[in-house]
């Protein structure tokens, strides 16, 4: 994508949106509610906004490779707070896909330089995991399950967080895990237990 088409495509869309409602950029710049927060990948084909059919100010995003919820992640822990605290969401939703450059770059034995300390977080859901993955034949459908199973340890990091458990209990604040399918297009949602994982993990990481 060349720089001076990304201007002329904005351009167009300015033009597209004061068409159908002039008063379109007022609203957008008198401030943003967003009720959702989406943690997703960096992959360019898994585009937040457009795969949910969200308009902007409609969610509020953070993306990094894997989409990875680590507690010593100053930039993924700013976001949640800021969400969680500030924007008051009342829903969070951690999006993986099938395809992952890097949750298959964890199931390589490769020096991936400064990813290395960032795809250990993956290789650790394996490990956790592990038992259930190797029992998977097909190496495939094993790289798939890793997929699922990363989104569902990255719920339970969320799951973790001081932000998370008080807007729980003061607000019902819930925690989704998905899967984004590249090669249909489809969203799968892994009706992940939010109830049942706060409850088993609280025994050891309750905070608030
Ligand atoms: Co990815």
């Amino acid at each position: 994508m060349d720089i001076p088409t990304v201007f002329d495509n904005n351009q167009a869309w300015i033009e597209d949106k004061l068409q159908g409602d002039p008063g379109y950029f007022d609203r957008l710049g008198a401030g943003q509610n967003p009720d959702l927060l989406y943690i997703g990948c960096s992959d360019s084909r898994v585009s937040a906004e457009e795969l949910m059919g969200a308009a902007p100010g409609e969610i509020f995003v953070h993306r990094n490779i894997a989409n990875m919820v680590i507690s010593i992640d100053l930039n993924v822990m700013s976001v949640v707070n800021y969400a969680v605290q500030y924007l008051k969401v009342s829903k969070i939703v951690v999006c993986g896909h099938y395809g992952c450059g890097g949750v298959q770059a964890a199931l390589q034995s490769a020096d991936m330089g400064i990813l290395n300390p960032w795809l250990r977080n993956i290789r650790d859901v394996y490990r956790i995991h592990k038992n259930e993955l190797n029992a998977i034949d097909s190496e495939q459908e094993r790289y798939k399950r890793l997929v699922e199973l990363n989104v569902q340890e990255q719920c339970v990091n969320l799951i973790k967080t001081a932000a998370v458990q008080k807007a729980y209990r003061e607000r019902g604040l819930k925690v989704y895990g998905w899967v984004f399918d590249v090669h249909t297009g489809k969203l799968v949602d892994l009706a992940i237990d939010f109830e049942r994982i706060l409850e088993n993990i609280m025994e050891i990481y309750h905070l608030d």
